[in-house]
C-alpha cells in the first residue's frame, strides 16, 4: 500500500464505526450535467416520480448494501489497483430506457466496451472483498428518476429522452461513495465521496471527503 491508500484508509477508519452503504461510480463533468438537465426540463413529469438531483448524478458500477470498515478498506486497496490498472473513457450520454416501470434512465454510450471491462473489475474487486453485488451484465446507464407505486407510465418519457444526445467527455476518475440513507433534506439520503483515483494507468489517489445533500432518494 502507498502513502496515498494509507491516508485514505485513514480517513476511512477515523469516520465509520458501523456499516456502510456504499457504492463505485464515475461522474459526468459539470457541462455533461447541464445538457442532460436541460434536456429533461422539457420532460412530463409524472407525479409519482422522484428525480435524482443533477449535481449527484453518477454512473453506479457497483452497489454494496453492507460493509464494515475492516471490509472498506480491503475494498479501498483494491479499487486502488482496478483504478491503475483502467485508462480514462471517453463517454456521452443520449437517449432513454427504462427498468421496469420504475426507473428512468439515460444511456451512456462512447467507450462501452472499456467501461463494460471497468465495471467488471469493480464488480470482481467487490466480490474478492467478500460482498454480495450485483450479479446481472452491467448495463450503462445513468439513474435519472425512480417511481413509485402505483406504477406510472414511463414510455412517454423514453420517447421525448430519444432525441436527446450529449456531448462527449472524458472519464478520468472513479469514486467510492457512501449514501447516508435519511440524513439529507427531508429524509432524502446525503452522498460522501470517501476517496477517489484517476484512472491514467498512473496510481494518483486524491484523498478528500466531500459530503452533498441528496435530496432525492437513492
Ligand atoms: P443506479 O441508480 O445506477 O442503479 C446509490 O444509491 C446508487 O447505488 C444508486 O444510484 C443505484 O444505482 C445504486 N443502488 C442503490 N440501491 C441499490 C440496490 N438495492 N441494488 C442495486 N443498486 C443499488
Amino acid at each position: 500500500m502507498d502513502l496515498g491508500t494509507t491516508s485514505t484508509a485513514g480517513v476511512l477508519a477515523a469516520r465509520h464505526d458501523e456499516a456502510m452503504r456504499l457504492f463505485v461510480a464515475l461522474v459526468p463533468p459539470a457541462e455533461a450535467r447541464a445538457e442532460l438537465a436541460a434536456a429533461i426540463h422539457e420532460l412530463p413529469a409524472p407525479p409519482r416520480l422522484r428525480w435524482t438531483r443533477s449535481d449527484q448524478w453518477h454512473l453506479t458500477l457497483a452497489f454494496m448494501a453492507e460493509v464494515d470498515d475492516r471490509t472498506c478498506r480491503q475494498l479501498v486497496e483494491r479499487l486502488d489497483r482496478v483504478a491503475r490498472r483502467s485508462p480514462p473513457l471517453e463517454l456521452s450520454l443520449a437517449g432513454g430506457g427504462r427498468f421496469g416501470t420504475h426507473v428512468l434512465w439515460t444511456r451512456v454510450d462512447g467507450d462501452r466496451a472499456a467501461l463494460r471491462r471497468l465495471a467488471d473489475a469493480v464488480r470482481a474487486a467487490v466480490r474478492r472483498c467478500r460482498l454480495p453485488t450485483d450479479d446481472r451484465p452491467y448495463r450503462p446507464h445513468l439513474t435519472l428518476a425512480r417511481g413509485g407505486t402505483p406504477a406510472n407510465d414511463l414510455a412517454p418519457l423514453v420517447a421525448v429522452l430519444q432525441g436527446f444526445a450529449g456531448s462527449t467527455w472524458l472519464a478520468t476518475e472513479l469514486h467510492l461513495v457512501r449514501s447516508h440513507l435519511g440524513a439529507g433534506p427531508g429524509g432524502t439520503a446525503r452522498h460522501e465521496t470517501l476517496a477517489t483515483w484517476e484512472l491514467t494507468g498512473r496510481h494518483r489517489p486524491i484523498t478528500r471527503s466531500s459530503e452533498a445533500d441528496d435530496r432525492h432518494l437513492t
